[in-house]
């Protein structure tokens, strides 16, 4: 991995907005206990790390209006915030040629039944890892406040990844995040902080309109 590389879009990052960076590190939490619970190797969940602490690089290249619009987007603009996977994965392009890092990015939100973006890709053809950081994902969107609604309850996380396995989400991957987040363990200090309200004082939730954004 190029160091320079990855520390200059890290800065990029942090400059446009802090929240999307906050999201990258909770993400990359839960993705790697995820992959811990189905057993990846020590390389994996390197790989797994990094991937979704990058996942949502791409919204870099969205304009500060639509990631901080504080009520519903219309279609133009969700239009726009959707090409952050591919925006994503041009940004990531230096780390193609030996690992899934710019692949995942482009891939998760991808949706098992075909229902996701950008290219409306089913089952097999997403990478196993962006299967992962689809549940991680959308775990956290929801549990964070966002600027246009309060955050929901980890149980309500909880109940849209188990609804919806088998048709939008992995069913290994939602059986790994329901055992590791009902369970506490590695997430302790997510769920702690959730109940803390910690992280609304922060102010660290990122926009989107939905799970599924
Ligand atoms: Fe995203």
């Amino acid at each position: 991995m190029d160091v320079l590389d990855s520390l200059f879009l890290i800065i990029r990052l942090l400059n446009k907005d802090k929240r999307i960076f906050m999201h990258g590190k909770r993400v990359a939490d839960i993705a790697c206990a995820i992959a811990k619970k189905m057993q990846y190797c020590a390389e994996g969940i390197r790989q797994v790390r990094l991937a979704a602490f990058f996942h949502d690089i791409g919204k870099i290249e969205a304009p500060e209006q639509i990631l901080n619009k504080p009520s519903a987007l219309n279609k133009k603009e969700i239009a726009i915030l959707r090409r952050h996977p591919e925006s994503g994965y041009r940004l990531l392009e230096f780390l193609k040629p030996d690992s899934i890092i710019a692949e995942v990015a482009l891939q998760h939100h991808e949706r098992l039944d075909g229902s996701g973006y950008p290219f409306s890709l089913r089952v097999k053809d997403i990478n196993p890892v962006a299967r992962i950081i689809a549940v991680a994902d959308v775990v956290d969107t929801m549990t964070s406040p966002q600027v246009y609604r309060p955050a929901s309850t980890v149980d309500q996380a909880l109940q849209e990844i188990k609804q919806n396995s088998g048709l939008l989400y992995d069913v290994k991957v939602v059986d790994a995040a329901l055992a590791v987040i009902a369970g506490g363990g590695k997430l302790k200090k997510f769920n702690e902080a959730l109940k803390e309200g910690v992280r609304e004082n922060e102010n660290i939730g990122y926009s989107g309109q939905s799970a599924q954004k």
